[in-house]
């Protein structure tokens, strides 16, 4: 198993690299690339953890080398949210970062499965989306915009509410991925009932996690510990696929379209990526007004992320 992560030198990029150090499959390779003169120096440091897996630095002109083989890439590669920024602001800077990286991606491992960190996600995947599809290399099912970090905010700040273990507790998250399209389904939390004015604090509250982090940063970044954790659980979802194990997680990706063209929702993975797209099931009359509500903004994310690669 070779992971290559884009943007290893960075907040998310280290912390999800330590973690996959210490969490891959022995006999795996972690294969760690970024602009940054320090990423072959984290990749050292890296190495020094006695785990069996194999780690590798790679600099600004050596994407191709990071890249062959990979059967996972996970990019956190861009800028961070500062205060008064919202996502979409990012997307001026990140949708070229995103671009030359799917190129790369295409040159060297079009059949790995792409893991997209890099915000907007609304907007990024539709761009790694458009230039597969360029190349004639896309396949959906091995295309994801992680949201798992919309899903374990879900579960700690539901266990924290309740008094649960948090282990125990699992919130489904569908939508997008930046404020309102940020949709969880607290009416499906099993053995959990909240009352109306819960879910109307609460839901915010998930919807904008991101800037409770950005904010208590006061200048200093946006979520990279939590994102890490989350990436590297979700990169650990499709190990397991790949090892032919049965696994459902929550991702944004291009289904069949009935709400968005790309929507997070629960989804099978096995030895190619997505195997099926499941269905996120019945939402209260609640959730089916914000779904309905995020859509427009949700659809102009995407179209965003489309017109940059196609004009
Ligand atoms: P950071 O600034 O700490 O790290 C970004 C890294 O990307 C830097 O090391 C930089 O050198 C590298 N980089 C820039 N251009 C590159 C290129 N062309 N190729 C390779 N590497 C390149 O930022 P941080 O905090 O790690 O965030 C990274 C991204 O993740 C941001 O876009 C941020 O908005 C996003 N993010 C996504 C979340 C999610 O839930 N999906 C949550 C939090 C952040």
């Amino acid at each position: 198993m070779k992971v290559a992560v884009l943007g290893a030198a960075g907040g998310i990029g280290q912390a999800l690299s330590l973690l996959l150090k210490t969490q891959l499959p022995a006999g795996s390779e972690l294969s760690l690339y970024d602009v940054a003169p320090v990423v072959p120096g984290v990749a050292v440091d890296l190495s020094h953890i006695p785990t069996a897996v194999k780690v590798e630095g790679f600099g600004a002109d050596a994407l191709g080398d990071a890249l062959t083989g990979a059967d996972i890439v996970l990019i956190p590669a861009g800028m961070p949210r500062k205060p008064g920024m919202d996502r979409a602001d990012l997307f001026a800077v990140n949708a070229g970062i995103i671009k030359t990286l799917a190129e790369g991606i295409v040159a060297n491992c079009p059949k790995a499965l792409v893991g997209i960190i890099t915000n907007p996600v609304n907007g990024t995947v539709p761009i790694v989306a458009e230039v597969f599809k360029k190349a004639g290399t896309y396949d959906a099912a091995r295309v994801f915009g992680i949201t798992t970090l919309d899903v374990i905010r879900s579960e700690a700040f539901v266990a924290e509410l309740k008094g649960l273990n948090v282990a125990e507790v699992k919130v489904p998250v569908i939508g997008g991925h930046s404020g309102t399209t940020i949709l969880p389904l607290l009416s499906q939390v099993e053995g959990v009932t909240f009352t109306d004015e819960e879910i109307t604090t609460l839901t915010p509250r998930i919807q904008n996690a991101g800037t409770e982090v950005v904010n208590a940063k006061a200048g200093g970044g946006s979520a990279t510990l939590s994102m890490g954790a989350a990436a590297a659980r979700f990169c650990m979802s499709l190990v397991k696929g790949l090892q032919g194990e049965d696994v459902v997680d929550y991702a944004y990706v291009e289904g069949a379209g009935e709400d968005a063209q790309f929507f997070a929702q629960p989804v099978r993975l096995g030895v190619n990526g997505v195997s099926e797209i499941l269905s996120y099931g019945k939402l209260s009359a609640f959730e089916e007004k914000a779904k309905v509500d995020m859509l427009d903004t949700l659809k102009a994310d995407i179209t965003e992320g489309i017109n940059f690669i196609k004009g």
